[in-house]
């Protein structure tokens, strides 16, 4: 059996949100989420992880320009400089960093494999990261929150 490795690939992308839940009134928005449901942006970094054997052939889990080519597509094309709440992924989901990791997991997870797609970070900010990882058999991707 030829040893195991993850890869990990960084992206970046600058994308406008605020949390607002449609079937709240303002009122109750404002009590819950307070200044973010005003429109602001962040500049997010993306880390995705591939995992899996490495080829003997090329040395490689996967051929890294291969995923940059991927996540350029799928996902930093889509959300750079969008407004995400526009973005009908998160119709009826806030664009919370939470539900943005669990999206960029839904774009790539069907691109790369779920069995290869180790884990999705996104970065909102330089204190502020969430993992989402994959699902065993039938489940949801499961989160992860951490702040340093
Ligand atoms: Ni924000």
């Amino acid at each position: 059996m030829s040893p195991h490795a993850s890869s990990t690939r960084r992206f970046g992308f600058a994308a406008g949100h605020r949390y607002w839940v449609e079937a709240w009134t303002p009122a109750e928005n404002g009590r819950v989420f307070g200044r973010l449901t005003v429109p602001h942006g962040h500049n997010y970094t993306l880390d995705v992880t591939v995992r899996g054997p490495i080829d003997p052939q090329t040395g490689m889990v996967i051929d890294l320009a291969e995923l940059k080519r991927i996540v350029a597509e799928t996902v930093v094309e889509r959300f750079d400089h969008a407004d995400l709440n526009a973005d009908p992924l998160f119709r009826g989901r806030v664009p919370t960093t939470e539900n943005v990791a669990v999206a960029v997991w839904e774009l790539l997870a069907p691109k790369l494999g779920a069995d290869r797609l180790a884990r999705v970070r996104v970065w909102e900010d330089p204190t502020l990261y969430v993992d989402v990882r994959g699902e065993p058999p039938g489940g949801e991707p499961s989160g992860e929150m951490a702040r340093k």
